[in-house]
């Protein structure tokens, strides 16, 4: 959550670097933003309450001038989203961002209180700024003061600091939160994600725990918290930078749906043998899988759900049970967990803080641990002994679209992978399965063309108050996700149930105000199944969006209100399709009720807080 930037260097505007990195840092969070710039000597601070452009109209009544600065956008965890909480936080000649949580902010406190120090915000922060002001005024050197400020703070953190009487350079910090330093020609650029920057630098480093960069306009240095200086290798990242801009759409989320069959593709290249049968991942060893007899997949929010398709998935190709769970649930209920026990942790970010821990819980108990993240050398990614990444490029729209198809499209080659290996699945069953992914994102392409009948559909029903999702065997998770992102970006109530409890309780809610998805794709067991709920929806007139593939009888068009037809295909891989209308649906009701659809209220794209 909130985001970081710096720059040093008079190659660019300090001012344009910093506001277009928060611009695309916003969708980290998004309720207060500030700059800090060094000109002439001294720092100047502009804050604002709100979104970026309040800070934006606020700075286009200055000239900003000066080649060293940092900024800073915020999503709240200790103190409301007001001016004052907003970062920069400022201590005599010491201006510092920071993402993450001081654990034992209180008791720094309490002690900078007693020194004198004044406290003008209610934030964590703020003893940071006081902290390492505290060192620098009694002699320290300004680095050696910010190394001894963090031997004193407990947490997670990403920091970066100015100070008016060290102009020429910029100290970031990290442990548990990520932050990266880009490397130009007399310039550098420091970020806590790599999107901010990727259009000035593509040679980037990845900081680790406990380093200490300096930057300065011709060079830069990484220590240690003792000062002794450490090498990091300098990755070339192959993102394009176009990636990151909206590309002629009103919206990241919806240019992220229509990323999703090159997204799919992009991950599963290079990763299998159609004439073999067989899946490779780069850097998984099958000998690591060998004895695993039972996995467990944590994730939150879409990438849980993620988790209850590759439980299907999972079960039904490798024969190896799986039990899926809520991080952060996982994390508090002392789970049985032994060497067998493989914990797969499901992740876009990779820095979700419940899934990290969670991960680290069931390492503790002996597990075998796996990644499935979209970011490179994420947190959590580097927590796991082994990592599988998902190759949907940065994903900025706050609900998560093609990370999700990519995840779902993993887990279903590491089934195949586990299935072949184990000698569960034939060559030709594996070859078949493998035909299936190869065909995914022409099916894709196929489901993306139903855009304008779902535009018409959000139409007619953006006004419905209460929506019900229902959806049988692997569909059921898609159910919860059809529910969920209509909630995410449109503020609707929506539910996602398992249809075969529609019976015991969601009925209830059924009458001609309730629109009714039911998920039905043509090839699944349960199809009559759900004929059945169909016909008992609207015997109580609830208004039906039938959602379905093949053929569809007269007789059946009669009863249902819309039918949405996606391209047929086998039932396991049918969640990867079924979902696109349903992204496109919440998508298109939000665009009609006028929501934020890319920063919808209260959420942020990445939860590092528990
Ligand atoms: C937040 C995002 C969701 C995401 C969830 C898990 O709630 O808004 O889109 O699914 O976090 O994030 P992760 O990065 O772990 O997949």
């Amino acid at each position: 959550m909130c985001g970081i930037v710096g720059y040093i260097g008079n190659k660019h505007k300090t001012i344009n670097v910093l506001m277009d990195g928060l611009q695309r840092l916003e969708y980290r969070g998004y309720d207060s933003s500030g700059i800090a710039v060094i000109e002439n000597g001294h720092s100047k601070i502009v804050k604002s309450r709100g979104k970026l452009r309040n800070l934006k109209k606020k700075l286009s009544r200055k000239t900003l001038s000066g080649y060293v600065g940092i900024g800073h956008t915020r999503w709240a965890t200790h103190g409301k989203a007001t001016e004052k909480n907003a970062h920069p936080h400022v201590s005599g000649s010491v201006s510092v961002v920071h993402n993450g949580i001081i654990e034992n902010y209180q008791e720094l406190k309490k002690e900078l209180i007693k020194k004198g120090y004044v406290f003008y915000s209610d934030t964590d922060t703020e003893v940071i700024a006081h902290l390492i002001e505290d060192y620098y005024k009694n002699g320290l050197s300004f680095e050696n003061a910010v190394r001894s400020a963090f031997k004193s703070i407990e947490g997670s953190y990403a920091v970066a600091v100015i100070s008016d009487k060290a102009p020429d350079r910029i100290i970031a910090i990290r442990k548990f939160s990520p932050l990266i330093i880009a490397i130009g020609e007399k310039e550098n650029y420091l970020a806590s994600d790599i999107s901010a920057i990727l259009s000035y630098s593509r040679k980037v480093i990845f900081l680790d725990d406990g380093d200490v960069a300096i930057l300065e306009k011709n060079g830069y240095r990484i220590t240690d918290l003792e000062g002794k200086e450490v090498k990091r290798d300098v990755s070339v990242i192959n993102w394009d930078p176009v990636s990151i801009e909206k590309g002629g759409y009103r919206h990241y989320m919806l240019k992220e749906i229509h990323e999703q069959s090159r997204a799919v593709l992009d991950t599963i290249r290079g990763r299998f043998s159609e004439e073999m049968g067989e899946v490779y991942f780069e850097g998984l060893n099958y000998k690591s899988f060998n004895n695993i007899k039972r996995i467990v997949a944590l994730g939150c929010g879409t990438s849980f759900h993620a988790c209850l398709i590759g439980k299907y998935m999972i079960e039904k190709i490798s024969g190896i049970p799986v039990e899926v769970d809520l991080s952060s649930e996982f994390r508090y209920r002392g789970p049985v967990i032994d060497s067998k026990t493989l914990a797969i942790a499901v992740s876009q970010s990779g820095e979700t803080a419940d899934t990290s821990e969670a991960l680290l819980e069931a390492r503790r108990k002996g597990a075998k641990t796996l990644a499935i993240t979209n970011v490179e050398r994420s947190k959590i990614a580097r927590e796991s002994d082994m990592v599988i990444y998902t190759r949907a490029g940065p994903e900025i729209g706050v609900a998560s679209t093609k990370a999700f198809t990519t995840q779902l499209i993993v887990l279903y080659l590491f089934s195949i992978y586990l299935g072949k290996n184990r000698k569960i699945i034939t060559e030709k069953k594996a070859k078949d399965l493998i035909g299936e992914v190869l065909y995914t994102p022409q099916l894709l392409e196929k489901a993306l063309k139903l855009e304008d009948e779902i535009k018409e559909l959000g139409r007619n029903l953006y006004n419905y108050s209460n929506f019900l999702f229902l959806g049988r065997g692997p569909n059921y998770p898609i159910a919860l996700e059809g529910a969920l992102k209509l909630k995410e970006i449109s503020y609707i109530h929506a539910e996602g149930h398992a249809a075969g409890e529609m019976k015991h309780g969601p009925i209830a809610l059924v009458d001609e105000n309730m629109p009714v998805v039911l998920i039905a794709p043509r090839n699944g067991v349960t199809y009559n199944k759900l004929l059945g709920n169909l016909q008992e929806i609207r015997a109580r007139r609830g208004k039906i969006i039938f959602l379905t593939s093949g053929e569809v009888s007269e007789e059946l068009e009669k009863h249902v209100d819309k039918t949405i037809r996606i391209p047929e295909c086998s039932s396991i891989i049918s969640p990867l399709i079924a979902v696109i209308p349903l992204q496109l649906l919440a998508y298109y009701i939000a665009m009609y009720k006028g929501t934020d659809i890319d920063q919808p209220r209260n959420l942020a794209k990445v939860v590092t807080v528990e």
